[in-house]
């Protein structure tokens, strides 16, 4: 299942400069992979007389449908879900490396709700810089004005997650890994982990058989636009299972690890669940910091099928 936000925006890979999308050509797309009903949405969408999409009226459209979902992680807490690992896991990072400046960085920040929450609350400490990456230029730009209005200490900068242009002692991501498929999820974490940053913790939806109902019942509630409906349930469809997120993160440099893996976690409150990796010498002081949460982590053994 394609989402319609990945098709109706495009930017050159190395330049980072917009491209102009034909309309009819993310028809076609959509109509080949049986999805009427996105087709018909994106058929309502503005162009220009040579049937290309009208840029500013996406940008328009893409911010509305991400404020919309700064709702949706209100709701389901997620400043608070990042800060209850996050904290122990910058706590561990302290303990080895000693004080010093750490820099956190939100990869496909979208509209940055997570860094200026966690700046708004200072919950992290003082001595981490909180960063914002996405490759959606009209999404920063809105981010780093919302964050200047709200008087906020963070920066949002425009990038793409394969060249990323600010090295992070610790990588997250809110509502991303599902966009990335195949050989590119495994690149993602294989580039963080040879850059000198000392872990990641990188949030996605659960892929529980409830997670397509639930994303319908959520956003058919709070989302206004049928693309943020849309996309909402397809992305739940597209939510990674354990195994891919345990395999594709076990890159080298890397101790993978889950939270609340599907097994162990109850599927009516797990909605999004972070895949994190940590340098191996850290694993051991995370799990101290987390405390009994620890329980809660598996780690590649978790893929072992048990013999008799
Ligand atoms: C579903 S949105 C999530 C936004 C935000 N993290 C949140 O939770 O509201 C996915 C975001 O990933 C961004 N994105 C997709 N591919 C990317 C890439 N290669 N590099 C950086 N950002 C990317 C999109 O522009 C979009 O803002």
């Amino acid at each position: 299942m394609l989402e319609i936000s990945d098709l109706i925006t495009a930017v050159d890979p190395r330049s980072g400069h917009r491209l102009p999308v034909s309309r009819a050509e993310v028809i076609r797309l959509l109509d080949e992979a049986g999805d009427a009903r996105a087709a018909r949405i994106v058929a309502g969408l503005p162009t220009d007389r040579d049937g290309l999409l009208d840029p500013d009226a996406v940008d328009r459209l893409l911010i509305s449908v991400h404020a919309e979902l700064q709702r949706l992680s209100e709701e389901l807490r997620i400043g608070e879900r990042l800060v209850h690992l996050l904290g122990p896991l910058l706590q561990a990072i302290r303990a080895t490396n000693g004080p010093g400046r750490y820099r956190l960085v939100d990869v496909g920040c979208g509209l940055g709700y997570a860094v200026r929450w966690l700046a708004a609350t200072n919950a992290l400490g003082p001595d981490v810089e909180l960063v914002g990456v996405d490759l959606d230029a009209a999404l920063v730009a809105e981010a780093g004005r919302l964050a200047r209005a709200e008087g906020l200490d963070c920066h949002f900068v425009h990038g793409n997650a394969f060249a990323l242009p600010e090295a992070a002692t610790v990588y997250i991501s809110t509502g991303v890994l599902h966009h990335f498929r195949g050989p590119a999820l495994t690149e993602f974490f294989r580039s963080q982990a040879a850059s000198p940053a000392q872990a990641f913790c990188h949030f996605d939806i659960a892929a529980t058989r409830l997670a397509p109902v639930g994303a319908w019942i959520f956003h058919l509630a709070r989302m206004r636009h049928p693309l943020g409906r849309h996309d909402g349930v397809a992305s739940a469809r597209r939510a990674h299972s354990d195994e891919t997120l345990l395999r594709a993160a076990d890159v080298p440099g890397i101790t993978p690890l889950l939270y609340e893996p599907r097994g162990a976690a109850n599927p009516f409150c797990t909605t999004l669940r972070p895949i994190i990796g940590v340098r191996p010498h850290l694993e051991d002081p995370f799990r101290r910091s987390l405390g009994r949460a620890a329980r809660r982590l598996v780690g590649p053994d978790y893929l072992i099928e048990p013999t008799r």
